[in-house]
């Protein structure tokens, strides 16, 4: 795991003389004043009591002399003198661990009641307790670390764009719906009864506006907010580093952000970030069968189309053919649990070929009785296959076929991933649309501003989903990290696109006339990115969610078990604010 970079040791002032992390530098002899908690108390006879005091930057042992009734986690104030630990007695895993206080006095300034949970171990405690006592889960050390990197990060990134020549506006929490995909959370208007704002899903469209005001270079630490199904990288509060510029090209983007990932890098590991790398979205797809590939393991995927092409096998028989070579004889009951796994991810089967031996070669598979002996020969090698291994193939589009191996990839190799490698970089050329919806108009695959490719421009209407967008992602040891893109700066082409998308001028007009307004009165070519900074600071300390570096995170339900939120509010709340409570079935999904 990564150390986080402690950052500046505060001056000590108020109650205490020297935060216990200074300690180790002071001389035996020197009298001190350290508040903080304390952690473990070991009675040793009558006379003599061993107190762990603690605060964010260590632990120390102090020695008390005399019995005292003593709580864990209470808060104390200890004064006395600092001496070596007896020979012998050192801990050399603490770095106060050859030295001990000689206590003089120890004041409990606020007792403890017996603990909720223990503090020990954080890993074994489940996540509505930690949540509902998270200002005892906090104090860990784990979490104190965290905290303070989160800070150290916001920090290196305001200054890494303040340098670069960009503006901190704040833009509003109470707006309008704006376009991210997911759902919003409403605000109903007291002086408007009936009436709801919007709290942003992102500053999207206040940053463009920005742009068209001549802010030429904004950038905000955003607080966003989108009502979706909660997982290990998601919340529906986060933190974007936002930003836009005018008059740049993707290029000069991209060296911005890249200016102050580095910067974040800094200042949690405290070593250079490595080179970041660009790929496109064809080759992220067609290699790790993924549009947020994690690298740091192997298992690249195989293109068999040309392989397959004309073989008349018809389980193997479609626009693309994807292979994954395993590195194990899998089991039939292993192939079967695969298959159906293959089946739950949206294609119609998975096909495979255990490669018993090379030498000379024997291969099992289900469909030997319709794959000629050459042409399995010619897969095998075509995959590099060698004896022990199995080769899984999926026949379907591209994007099915890549999708569904790769996160067969991800599922099967994770766990040879290098932990503390950091791979970061960029994924360019996104098609401007990912699918199409019920009613076949296209889904955007970023969001509606973003700027499809000069030479697709004349697909839009026709074959939109081949049209290749002006967007780019960022991704960071296998998670999206960020994405952004050249924005549509013309109303014509703005409203067109809306078209596309199946928004009638009327409601495009009732959505976003106001954006299309201002698209008439000078509006720059301009782009921008957001990443979120709770994922940041989550991979660049190792951890596995993003709720282990927010203070006050909902649960994976969307609760907070510490304040109870969200509550029931009384009627009479409600009425000035024109709203009444109708649980309606099936209002929850
Ligand atoms: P996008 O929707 O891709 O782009 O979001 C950018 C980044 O924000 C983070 N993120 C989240 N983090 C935690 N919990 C969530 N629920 C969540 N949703 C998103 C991710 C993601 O990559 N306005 C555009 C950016 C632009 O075009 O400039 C936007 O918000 O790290």
């Amino acid at each position: 795991m990564a150390e986080a970079n402690p950052g500046i040791t505060p001056q000590p002032m108020g109650l205490r003389s020297h935060y216990i992390g200074s300690l180790p530098e002071i001389p035996t002899g020197e009298s001190v004043a350290l508040c903080g908690w304390i952690a473990h108390v070991r009675e040793h006879g009558e006379h003599l009591v061993f107190v762990d005091l603690r605060d964010h930057t260590g632990m120390v042992q102090c020695v008390v002399a005399h019995r005292s009734q003593l709580s864990v986690e209470a808060a104390a104030r200890v004064t006395g003198v600092v001496d070596r630990r007896p020979p012998g007695t050192e801990n050399p895993n603490l770095p106060t661990g050859s030295i001990e206080i000689r206590v003089s006095t120890l004041e409990i300034l606020g007792p403890a009641a017996p603990l909720p949970l223990p503090l020990e171990d954080d890993r074994d405690v489940d996540e509505y307790t930690r949540l509902r006592w998270r200002y005892l889960d906090l104090r860990r050390p784990r979490m104190q670390r965290n905290l303070r990197a989160r800070a150290a990060v916001n920090a290196a990134l305001r200054r890494a764009m303040e340098t670069q020549g960009f503006v901190e506006v704040e833009t509003p929490l109470l707006w309008t719906p704006t376009p991210e995909g997911a759902r919003e959370f409403l605000v109903p208007s007291r002086t408007q009864p009936g009436a709801f704002y919007s709290l942003p899903q992102s500053p999207q469209i206040a940053k463009q506006l920005l742009m068209i005001a001549g802010v030429d270079r904004y950038y905000q630490i955003a607080r966003c907010l989108r009502d979706e199904d909660l997982r290990a990288d998601r919340q529906f509060e986060f933190t974007q580093l936002d930003l836009e510029a005018s008059f740049v090209t993707q290029h000069d983007v991209r060296r911005v952000v890249s200016h102050a990932i580095q910067a974040a890098v800094r200042a949690v590991r405290g070593h250079e970030a490595p080179p970041i790398g660009e790929i496109t979205w064809r080759e992220a797809m067609a290699r790790w069968g993924s549009d947020k590939p994690d690298r740091r393991f192997g298992m690249e995927l195989i293109d068999l189309s040309e392989t397959m092409r004309d073989s008349g096998v018809r389980a193997l028989s479609a626009p693309y053919v994807a292979a994954l070579v395993v590195n194990e004889p899998l089991s039939r009951s292993r192939l079967d649990e695969l298959t159906k796994r293959a089946r739950s991810l949206g294609v119609q089967g998975l096909a495979w070929f255990r490669v018993d031996s090379t030498d000379p070669l024997a291969v099992s598979s289900p469909l030997l009785r319709v794959v000629p002996g050459e042409l399995v020969a010619s897969l095998v090698a075509t995959c590099g296959a060698r004896a022990g291994q199995t080769i899984l193939a999926v026949a379907d589009t591209f994007v099915r076929a890549t999708s569904t191996l790769g996160q067969l990839r991800l599922e099967l190799g994770r766990h040879q991933a290098r932990p503390e490698e950091l791979d970061i970089f960029w994924v360019t050329d996104f098609p401007l649309f990912e699918g199409l919806d019920e009613d076949g108009n296209p889904i955007p695959a970023h969001h509606p501003f973003t700027m499809p490719h000069e030479d697709d421009l004349d697909l839009l209407e026709h074959e939109p989903l081949r049209v290749r967008s002006q967007s780019y992602d960022l991704v960071m040891n296998g998670w999206e990290l960020g994405s952004g893109s050249m924005r549509v700066h013309r109303q014509d082409l703005q409203a067109r696109i809306f078209r596309i998308l199946g928004l009638t001028p009327q409601i495009a007009a009732e959505r976003f006339g106001f954006l299309l307004d201002a698209f008439r009165y000078g509006a720059p070519p301009h782009g921008g990115f957001a990443f979120g900074i709770d994922r940041l600071v989550a991979i660049l300390l190792g951890e596995e969610a993003i709720r282990e570096t927010i203070a006050f995170p909902k649960t994976s339900s969307g609760q907070d078990p510490l304040t109870g939120a969200p509550k029931p509010v009384d009627p009479s709340v409600l009425a000035p604010l024109g709203v009444r409570v109708a649980v309606l079935r099936g209002s929850t999904s």
